[in-house]
C-alpha cells in the first residue's frame, strides 16, 4: 500500500503518534551528524588512514539523509514542524577539545566503543526489528536503509578501534580498559513512545507496529542486553590481543 493511502486509513491519534515519532527520529538523526564531523578531525590529528577518514564523512552524509527521510515521513503522517533546530553548543566548542595525542586517542576509544559499538549497533538492532514488523513498503524501505547504514557505522567504529590498537598500543590499552568500565554505568535508552502518550492520543498499538512504530521497553531492553554482551566480548578480545606481538584484525 502506498504510504499516503496507508496514512489515510489511520485514526488521527495513531497518525499523531507516528508523526511525532518520525519528527523525533529526524531530530535525533540530525543531531548525530556533528559526531562524525568531529571524529574525522580527531582521526586526521592522530594520523589515521584515508579509508577511516572517508568512512567518517560518508557516515555523516548518511546521517543527514536519515534525518531528511525521517522528516519526510513525519510530514507524510501530518507533522508540520519538521525544521531542523539550531545546536548552539556547537558554536562554543572546537572540533577537537583534546590538545594531546594521548587524550585524543582516549576520546576516540571511548566514543567508538560507547557511541559506535554500543549505540550505533543497538540502533541498527532496534530499527531492524521495527522494519521486520512494518507492513507499509515505503516506510519499511526507509527503516531497512537506516538499519543497514547504522550497522555500517558500528563497523566503522570497530575498524577505528582496530587501527588505534595497532598505531597507539599503550594508549589504546589503558583507554579501552577505562571505556569498558564506562559501559558498566550505562543503562538501556528509553526510545519507546511513552505509553501514556499512546493511550492519551488514542493510538492503536497494532497499527503503530504495522507502520514501523517503536518497540516496547521490554523488547528494547532485550536487544540492549544482547548488544552490551556482544560489545563487551569483542572489546575484551581486542584488549587481550593488544598485548600480543602479532595481533590480527578483529572482525
Ligand atoms: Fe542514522
Ligand atoms: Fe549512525
Amino acid at each position: 500500500m502506498p504510504v499516503a493511502a496507508a496514512v489515510a486509513a489511520l485514526s488521527s491519534g495513531t497518525r499523531g503518534v507516528l508523526a511525532r515519532m518520525w519528527r523525533e527520529d529526524g531530530r535525533t538523526e540530525h543531531a548525530s551528524v556533528p559526531a562524525f564531523t568531529r571524529m574525522s578531525w580527531q582521526l586526521m590529528g592522530v594520523g589515521a588512514p584515508a579509508s577511516l577518514v572517508s568512512g567518517c564523512h560518508r557516515a555523516a552524509m548518511e546521517e543527514v539523509e536519515h534525518a531528511q527521510r525521517c522528516f519526510a515521513l513525519a510530514r507524510a503522517y501530518g507533522a508540520t514542524d519538521t525544521a531542523v533546530q539550531a545546536m548552539p553548543s556547537l558554536l562554543a566548542s572546537a572540533a577537537s577539545e583534546e590538545a594531546s595525542v594521548e587524550a585524543t586517542v582516549a576520546a576516540l576509544v571511548r566514543d567508538n566503543l560507547v557511541d559506535g559499538g554500543v549505540m550505533e549497533g543497538l540502533s541498527a538492532d532496534v530499527v531492524g526489528a521495527r522494519a521486520a514488523a512494518c507492513e507499509v513498503a515505503e516506510v519499511r524501505a526507509v527503516l531497512e536503509q537506516i538499519a543497514r547504514e547504522e550497522r555500517s557505522h558500528a563497523a566503522l567504529s570497530w575498524a577505528v578501534l582496530a587501527w588505534l590498537r595497532e598505531a597507539y598500543p599503550v594508549e589504546f590499552e589503558s583507554a579501552l580498559t577505562a571505556a569498558l568500565k564506562t559501559l558498566e554505568t550505562m543503562s538501556a535508552p528509553r526510545w519507546s513512545a511513552p505509553t501514556w502518550q499512546t493511550r492519551a492520543m488514542g493510538a492503536d498499538p497494532h497499527a503503530l507496529r504495522q507502520h514501523g512504530g517503536p518497540l516496547d521497553a521490554a523488547e528494547t531492553r532485550q536487544l540492549w542486553d544482547v548488544r552490551m554482551e556482544a560489545t563487551r566480548t569483542q572489546a575484551a578480545e581486542m584488549l587481550r590481543r593488544a598485548g600480543e606481538p602479532d595481533a590480527g584484525e578483529v572482525a
